[in-house]
């Protein structure tokens, strides 16, 4: 048998994952949403490819958790997205709701899943995610920084002129305006970015990275989600494979990095059963500043949540 994994949400972003993950042949899926008929029509469509694009993996779709059951990997996409002028913090009341519903069906269904977030503000609906279902927080992991650094590279690739899979780059801190991409851990094979480009391109480059999310809303009307999905198919497959994969991912941290009781993003080690260990990068005096200073912007939507 296959391993199975689950996405709730087969909206822009929990679909384009399927698509993804399906191509990869490493899974069944199952797609659930509360809205009914979308999850099966997705499904059918993604698994209808499969002859073409030749992957033979099982693709369903479901509006009640029972086929959900045993789960190796729950995905959360469910909720609503950013509209224009919105914040991903305009979101926390709606999707925490949301993500708490969805946790309390799939979590028990699922006890030795890992479990990943998707749903904004990304950070935040960890919390949520990690009490709703008790998991230890090895198993409650959010997907931010692949995307955020995908998006570096990606910019870095173009400002080069060079293949975007030479490039490395790593962002720290919350899925926010307050993300810290770290230049000085960014690569392109190997060479430090800083050796690269002058310091005002880079600056430029990481405005634009912590803009990322704004601008696809603002060319698209809603947010990314090709991007995104193959961000979150990237951590699911490390996790299925055991691949102990290096990413950021948003991760409860215990006092690594001087933050405690707090998921944030940092560079993990990401394979069978969760995160592995948390990589602990140093600092300089300023970019450990900018990753307090993100930290405390995701703390005040977790306490914000208690007055919700
Ligand atoms: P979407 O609106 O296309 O899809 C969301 C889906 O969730 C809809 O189909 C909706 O019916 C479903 N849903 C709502 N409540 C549900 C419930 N209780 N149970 C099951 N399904 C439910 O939105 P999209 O673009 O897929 O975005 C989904 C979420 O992902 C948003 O919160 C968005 O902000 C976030 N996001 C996060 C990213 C990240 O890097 N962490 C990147 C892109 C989006
Ligand atoms: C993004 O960064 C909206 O979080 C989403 O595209």
């Amino acid at each position: 048998m296959r391993p199975k994994v689950t996405i709730v949400g087969a909206g822009m972003v929990g679909s384009t994952t399927a698509q993804y993950l399906a191509q990869r042949n490493i899974a069944d899926i199952v797609l659930i949403d509360i809205v009914e008929n979308l999850p099966q029509g997705k499904a059918l469509d993604l698994l209808e490819a499969g002859p073409v694009l030749g992957y033979d993996c099982l693709v369903s779709g479901a509006n009640d958790y029972a086929a959900t059951a045993n789960s190796d990997v729950i995905v959360i996409t469910s909720g609503s997205p950013r509209k224009p002028g919105m914040s991903r913090d305009d979101l926390l009341r709606v999707n925490m709701n949301i993500v708490r519903s969805v946790v309390e069906q799939a979590a028990p269904l699922s006890p030795n899943a890992v479990i990943i977030v998707v749903t904004n503000p990304l950070d935040a609906m960890c919390h949520v995610a990690l009490e709703t279902s008790g998991f230890p927080a090895a198993r409650v992991v959010g997907q931010a920084g692949v995307l955020d650094a995908a998006r570096f590279r990606a910019f870095v690739a173009q400002e080069l002129g060079v293949s975007p899979r030479d490039v490395t780059a790593c962002v720290l801190g919350g899925h926010g305006d307050t993300m810290v991409p770290l230049p000085r851990y960014s690569t392109v094979a190997g060479i430090p970015v800083t050796a690269l480009l002058p310091q005002d391109r880079i600056e430029a480059i990481v405005e634009r990275t912590r803009d990322g999310g704004g601008e696809i809303v603002r060319l698209l009307g809603t947010s990314a989600y090709y991007a995104p999905g193959a961000a979150v198919a990237e951590m699911v497959e490390a996790v299925l494979l055991d691949e102990n994969r290096v990413l950021a991912c948003s991760t409860y941290l215990t006092g690594q990095y001087g933050i405690t009781n707090l998921y944030v993003g940092v560079p993990v080690v990401l394979g069978a059963g969760g995160v592995k260990r948390v990589i602990e990068l140093e600092l300089t005096e300023e970019e450990r500043a900018a990753l307090h200073r993100s930290a405390d912007a995701v703390r005040t939507l977790v306490e914000a949540m208690r007055n919700l």
